[in-house]
């Protein structure tokens, strides 16, 4: 495992949240070199005591069995000022550490990703066997993310490019794969013979809150959709990989990506809806609308179409929303109906199909819809009524944070739960073909009051999500 980690973007928000505390409960758990070190780089100008004093305001979580891991991450922190624009000054001020081998962690804005290979490359950081993991967005659409893996591949070899996703570093998400592919009972039926409809939704309550500069550039489609839940889109529809190796996996999503049908501005009208939230009601409390010069969805709702032989015909919804009544990361999976109903009660058009709900946020759930009779009195045996095999752990596993996973990865040097940059290429690939048919058709974003489910003109893309008086299923 290498222990020299240059984290890029130390005094940014990620960093902040997730990364050093990520860093703490690792260092905390001792699943990190005795010799691990830490190189922060970021553009305030602090000496290592004024940024160890700053972070320790920011993570003290006032946990006291953390205490002393918190002295530990902060006594391993050399600080270093720096623009990252410079070449010259990051070859200068880090060449040192070209010592040992090295992960160089870039949590900063794209544009800043070329000049910083530059600059890492110069002190001799991106030299075999060192690593260089980048955060999201890579690229705004397909040819900016083309040009950012290519001047990435010019510095060093995609086997050391580790792109993050960090939906892929949470275990409720990896639980997908292992659903899928150790259950002959689910593989067995998992395609379009069986399966109906998929729906993936990423609801937040959460809003824009502080990210609008950046956020007024992507949107919904761009900030979601590209990325976390066409991963969680791809691990569903995938075909079984031969191993669990990298590549072999990384194959098989793209092989899905690159499967789905572009969006046409024909299509866009009946596939697709936008939405921005006004002024509304969240928790109990009332927040402002999100308002921005640049037009911009807040709430996406797709209905995407996977060409090949497992799931043609098969929608796959997908919504994702901001300011929406509760938060909620789930993926639904309905069956077909019974091919002939035998029952009197209740009449076939009343049964329920049954159906696989794998919540994956706030809490893990997973339910299994079925009919059947034992609800009845006996001598009604043949009335059915719909039942609910529930799968809920209990206490629900306490998970640590993904990045904790994806650092521990980037380490070791293991890719399976990074992104390839053919994948990001195919997800934006489709991605485009949305955005060119919304320019095309002149979709507009529709209003929805914070604390709602969207546009009304989404509820047919929410069946299995929100039942007809608004409430959650
Ligand atoms: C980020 C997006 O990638 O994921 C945010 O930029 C979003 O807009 C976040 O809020 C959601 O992540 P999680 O882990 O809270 O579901």
């Amino acid at each position: 495992m290498h222990d020299t980690l240059l984290l890029f973007g130390a005094t940014g928000d990620l960093a902040q949240r997730y990364l050093f505390p990520s860093l703490l409960h690792l260092l905390r758990d001792r699943l990190l070199p005795e010799r691990f070190r830490i190189v922060a780089v970021g553009r305030t100008d602090y000496d290592d005591t004024g940024f160890r004093d700053w972070l320790r305001g920011r993570i003290d979580d006032g946990d006291a069995r953390n205490r002393e891991a918190l002295e530990d991450v902060l006594g391993r922190i050399r600080y270093h000022p720096l623009d990252l624009r410079d070449a010259d000054a990051i070859a200068a001020a880090l060449a040192r550490y070209a010592d040992r081998p090295s992960v160089s962690y870039l949590s900063t804005p794209p544009d800043l990703f070329a000049p910083a290979c530059r600059g890492l490359k110069a002190a001799g950081l991106l030299e075999d066997p060192s690593r260089l993991v980048l955060e999201k967005p890579i690229g705004h659409d397909l040819a900016s993310a083309r040009e950012i893996n290519a001047t990435l591949k010019a510095s060093l070899d995609e086997s050391r490019i580790f792109r993050i996703d960090h939906y892929l570093g949470k275990a409720p998400v990896q639980n997908l794969l292992a659903l899928r592919f150790g259950n002959t009972l689910l593989e067995a039926v998992w395609q379009h013979r069986w399966i109906e409809s998929v729906d993936i939704v990423v609801a937040e309550t959460a809003g824009v809150d502080g990210r609008e500069g950046y956020y007024a550039g992507y949107g919904a489609l761009r900030d979601m959709v590209q990325n976390h839940m066409l991963q969680l889109l791809a691990l569903i529809a995938m075909e079984p990989p031969a191993s669990l190796d990298a590549d072999s996996v990384r194959d098989e999503k793209r092989k899905v990506l690159r499967a789905l049908r572009p969006m046409t501005a024909a299509d866009a009208g009946r596939d697709s809806v936008r939405g921005r939230y006004g002024d509304g009601v969240v928790d109990g409390e009332a927040v402002k609308g999100f308002r921005h010069e640049r037009e911009v969805e807040t709430f996406v709702a797709l209905r995407a179409w996977i060409d090949n032989w497992r799931w043609a015909g098969v929608p796959f919804r997908l919504m994702t929303g901001k300011r929406m009544p509760a938060r909620a990361t789930e993926v639904v999976v309905s069956f077909r109906p019974v091919s002939h109903w035998l029952f009197e009660r209740p009449s076939r058009d009343r049964a329920a199909p049954n159906r696989l709900r794998m919540r994956l946020q706030p809490q893990e759930t997973i339910e299994l819809g079925l009919m059947g009779s034992l609800a009845a009195p006996e001598w009604g045996a043949t009335e059915l009524q719909p039942m609910s095999l529930d799968l809920t752990m209990s206490p629900t596993p306490k998970r640590r944070i993904a990045y904790e996973r994806l650092m521990i990865d980037a380490l070791k040097g293991d890719q399976t739960l990074f992104v390839r940059d053919d994948e990001v290429e195919a997800a934006w690939r489709w991605i485009d073909s949305v955005s060119d048919a919304w320019a095309e058709a002149g979709t507009p974003i529709e209003d929805y009051p914070a604390g709602s489910w969207g546009p009304a003109s989404a509820a047919p893309f929410l069946p299995n999500v929100i039942s007809g008086n608004g409430k959650r299923r």
